[in-house]
């Protein structure tokens, strides 16, 4: 364990009574077991995140058994984004979670369910936060509606773990051109969890090679429309 003088070991105790158990098909993990004072504020594929009361100011990111080989992935970027004010801070680790600083906000996901305005900036600050990951010899990957919080108008990027993968997987740049096309009709409108559960499944079945994004956004245009009818 790093840092064994941290006050954030305080949490230990509790954590190693939740188990999170991960699933393969790409489904947010489960989780069981409780302990006092810990809560619960985030759930993932690989993942839980916690805060402990009694050491605010840390989340405690726990992983599932089959994902624990991305711990160290995850770490490892974080050291290296080390000062770039985008993303959590890191501070040490147990033996299935790291601790990040806790992030206040409410990811882009719950803004879009929630009616809550995404300002242009909280764009640029993840156009520049990907910019200032690529200059430190990583590739910003896996970046989605639930992996950006959205900070007093600013931006906050959370999970770095696939960054040290290759390869673009266009999420963010198709998110961007979401922005652009259909959010100024949406901006302030709570959506409702179907259209974008539809949305989403759309795209996870999208195949990019026979269907061009024009064709894709029609789809996308046509449930809009529905919605706001
Ligand atoms: N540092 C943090 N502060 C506050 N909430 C967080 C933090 N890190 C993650 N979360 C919440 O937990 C969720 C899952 O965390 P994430 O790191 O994305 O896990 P996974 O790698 O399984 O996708 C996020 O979508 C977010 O809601
Ligand atoms: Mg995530």
């Amino acid at each position: 364990m790093d840092q064994v003088n941290s006050d954030w070991i305080q949490a230990d105790a509790a954590l190693r009574s939740i188990q999170v158990t991960g699933s393969d098909r790409n489904e947010p993990v489960l989780v069981s077991g409780r302990a006092e004072g810990l809560q619960l504020v985030g759930i993932g594929t690989d993942a839980a995140v916690f805060t402990y009361d009694g050491t605010p100011g840390y989340a405690f990111k726990v992983y599932s058994d089959v994902a624990l080989p991305k711990k160290e992935t995850e770490k490892m970027v974080y050291e290296k984004l080390e000062g770039l004010p985008f993303f959590p801070h890191y501070y040490g680790q147990g033996l299935n979670y790291l601790v990040i600083s806790y992030e206040e906000g409410v990811t882009l996901h719950d803004c879009l369910l929630q009616g809550i305005p995404i300002p242009e900036q909280a764009v640029q600050d993840v156009e520049t936060a990907r910019e200032l990951v690529r200059s430190r010899g990583l590739n910003p990957r896996d970046i989605h509606l639930k992996n950006v919080l959205l900070q007093d108008g600013r931006a906050k990027v959370l999970d770095v773990s696939e960054y040290a993968l290759d390869g673009d997987d266009k999420r963010w740049e198709h998110l961007v051109w979401a922005y652009r096309v259909f959010y100024p009709a949406l901006e302030g409108k709570k959506l409702p969890m179907w259209v974008l559960d539809t949305i989403k499944t759309g795209y996870a079945q999208w195949d990019q090679a026979s269907h061009s994004l024009d064709e894709f956004g029609g789809r996308v245009s046509e449930l809009i429309s529905r919605f706001l009818r």
